[in-house]
C-alpha cells in the first residue's frame, strides 16, 4: 500500500462500521446503479470494496454469465462473494487493469481517500468501454458544515479535519462533476446527491460514530473539547434525535470514443 488509509480495514471494528455504511448509503446506490443499464452478462469493477455489498449487487444484476472484479487495498473483508466476483488487492493509482474492458466501473467513498484522486479518476474512466458507463459517488461535508456551530457541527469539524490531515479531501463530491466534464472522455453526465438524515442509535448514526472512533484513535480530535464529545456520543445514540450525515455526490457518465470527446466535437 502506497498511503496511510486513515480508516483502514484491519480497524477491529471495520466489518462494523462499513456494514452501518452498507445500511446508509445501499438504498440509494443500488437504485442510482440500476438507473444505467447495467448489462446481464457484462464486466463490472467495483473500486475500494470495502465489504462488499455493491460488488454483490453488481454480481447480482450481471447474472452468472456476468463478471464483477471487485478491489482494494485491503481485500480481508470480501468474503462470502458470489462466484462472479473477482477479488484483486490493489491500490487504484497503481493497479494496472485493462484499458476500455469494463461494461460499468463504480466507487463510493473511495476518491475522498485517494491522495492522487484526480489521476486515479481519469485512469478509472480509461477502463471503461466505449459506451460504457461510470458511476461516481464520493462523499461531501456540506450537511454537516451547514450545521456550523450546533455541537452536531462543531464535532464533525473534527473528525474532518482529522481526516484532512491524514490525506482525505472531505469536500472532494462538489468537484466531481466539473472534473469529470473536463476530462471531455464523457457524455450523457448526470449528477444526484444524497444526504442521510439519520436517528440517534440507527446505522446511519452509528456510521458516524464508527468513523469518528476510528480517527479519534489515531489521535485526539482538535478543537473537540471533551465535554462536547461525551455530550455528542451520548445524543448520537439516543432514539428521536435527527442529525444529517455525509453527504454523497453520485455522478455517471457513458464513456465517449477518444476521437469523439465532448471537446474535439
Ligand atoms: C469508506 S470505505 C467504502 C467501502 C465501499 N466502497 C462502500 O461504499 O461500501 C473505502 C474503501 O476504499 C478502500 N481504499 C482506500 N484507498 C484505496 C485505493 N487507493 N485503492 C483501492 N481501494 C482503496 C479502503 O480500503 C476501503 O475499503
Amino acid at each position: 500500500m502506497s498511503y496511510e488509509y486513515a480508516l483502514s480495514n484491519v480497524w477491529e471494528k471495520a466489518s462494523e462500521r462499513l456494514s452501518t455504511l452498507e445500511a446508509t448509503y445501499d438504498r440509494t446506490s443500488f437504485p442510482r446503479l440500476d438507473t444505467l443499464g447495467i448489462p446481464l452478462g457484462g464486466r463490472c469493477l467495483e473500486v475500494g470494496a470495502g465489504a462488499g455489498s455493491v460488488a454483490r449487487h453488481l454480481a447480482d444484476r450481471v447474472g452468472p454469465a456476468g463478471s464483477v472484479v471487485a478491489t482494494d487495498i485491503d481485500v480481508s473483508l470480501l468474503t462470502d462473494l458470489p462466484p462472479n466476483v473477482e477479488v484483486v488487492e490493489a491500490d487504484i493509482s497503481t493497479a494496472g487493469f485493462a484499458a476500455e474492458t469494463f461494461d460499468v466501473v463504480h466507487t463510493r467513498l473511495v476518491l475522498n481517500h485517494v491522495p492522487a484522486r484526480v489521476a486515479a479518476l481519469r485512469t478509472l474512466l480509461g477502463l471503461v468501454k466505449v459506451g460504457g458507463r461510470v458511476l461516481l459517488e464520493e462523499g461531501d461535508v456540506f450537511p454537516t458544515d451547514a450545521a456550523g456551530n450546533e455541537l452536531h457541527g462543531r464535532v464533525l469539524a473534527g473528525l474532518w479535519a482529522g481526516l484532512g490531515a491524514r490525506g482525505a479531501d472531505v469536500r472532494f463530491g462538489r468537484e466531481l462533476p466539473r472534473l469529470l466534464t473536463e476530462t471531455g472522455m464523457l457524455d450523457d453526465i448526470d449528477v444526484t446527491c444524497v444526504v442521510p438524515v439519520s436517528e440517534g442509535g440507527s446505522p446511519g448514526a452509528g456510521f458516524l460514530l464508527g468513523s469518528l472512533t476510528q480517527v479519534e484513535e489515531l489521535g485526539p480530535l482538535t478543537d473537540v473539547g471533551d465535554d462536547d464529545l461525551r455530550l455528542w456520543k451520548q445524543l448520537i445514540a439516543t432514539p428521536g434525535r435527527w442529525f444529517p450525515g455525509l453527504g454523497l455526490y453520485q455522478v455517471s457518465g457513458c464513456r465517449l470514443a477518444s476521437s469523439r470527446s465532448r471537446h474535439s466535437r
